[in-house]
């Protein structure tokens, strides 16, 4: 595993069910994602985006193969930790398109959560939340409920709870399906900033071809494996 590298796949495979109804969704998937670098995940609906992003996040136990994340080697044809949620709540922020935040919290009690879970005193993990919260330029609605936010701010508090526990890799599943244009492409840059500002490691899954300009390369699964190609150049977006 080189210094830059932060996520490395080797021989990926994942099926589902066993015997006569087994299906191979992934089947030999050989990647590696770096440092500072945002990459689009894309294939056509079904064919295994969200279940590859589980397996690196440590949320889908994979069939076999082997998955480094930073310097650990966490999967090798098994889980090489039995903590595999440690791993999650350390070096994973996950970003879902239905952003999940919990209702009957408000923002910065939804922001708080997961860094006092792990330990975090009240006031520190409200001082980081804040900071996140201003960068984001949502400081102002810290004490509002999600209900009382637009789809694209309740989409910049999920971000910044993503971001409350520093991981080293943000795995963000169509995050701007829910958003217009506009709000679409604010997160994606806000994204590729915080790759190259905190050397965090994005995979973001898109259906959006307008986005992909504003990644650093994408990442296609394509007859069950993961071909890597660069983004087409010349966008007006960017
Ligand atoms: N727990 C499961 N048990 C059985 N099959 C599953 C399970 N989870 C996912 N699958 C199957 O694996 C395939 C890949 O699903 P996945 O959700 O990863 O696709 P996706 O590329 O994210 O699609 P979409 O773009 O629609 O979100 C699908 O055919 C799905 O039905
Ligand atoms: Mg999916």
């Amino acid at each position: 595993m080189s210094k830059k590298q932060s996520i490395k796949v080797q021989n990926l495979v994942k099926s589902f069910g066993s015997g006569d109804s087994r299906v191979d969704i992934i089947d030999g998937a050989s990647f590696e994602v770096n440092k500072g670098e945002l990459v689009a995940l894309i294939a056509p609906s079904g064919a295994g985006k969200t279940t590859l992003l589980m397996m690196i996040g440590c949320v889908e136990e994979p069939t076999s193969g082997t998955i480094w994340l930073g310097d650990e080697k966490v999967y090798e044809n098994k889980w090489l930790t039995k903590e595999t949620r440690k791993i999650r709540r350390e070096k994973i922020g996950f970003i879902f398109q239905a952003h999940y935040l919990i209702p009957f919290l408000n923002v910065i009690e939804n922001v708080t959560l997961v860094p006092q879970t792990n330990g975090l005193s009240t006031e520190e993990s409200e001082k980081k939340a804040m900071e996140l919260l201003d960068y984001f330029d949502i400081g102002d609605k810290a004490h509002a409920k999600p209900s009382e936010l637009s789809g694209g701010q309740n989409q910049r508090v999920a971000i910044a709870r993503a971001l409350a526990n520093t991981p080293e890799i943000i795995l963000a599943d169509e995050p701007t399906a829910a958003l217009d244009m506009e709000r679409s492409v604010g997160v994606v840059k806000m994204l590729k900033r915080i790759a190259i500002e905190q050397n965090v490691a994005v995979i973001m899954v898109t259906h959006d071809e307008a986005m992909l300009p504003l990644c650093d390369r994408i990442l296609k699964i394509e007859n069950k494996k993961v071909i890597s190609s660069v983004v087409p150049k010349g966008s007006h977006l960017l």
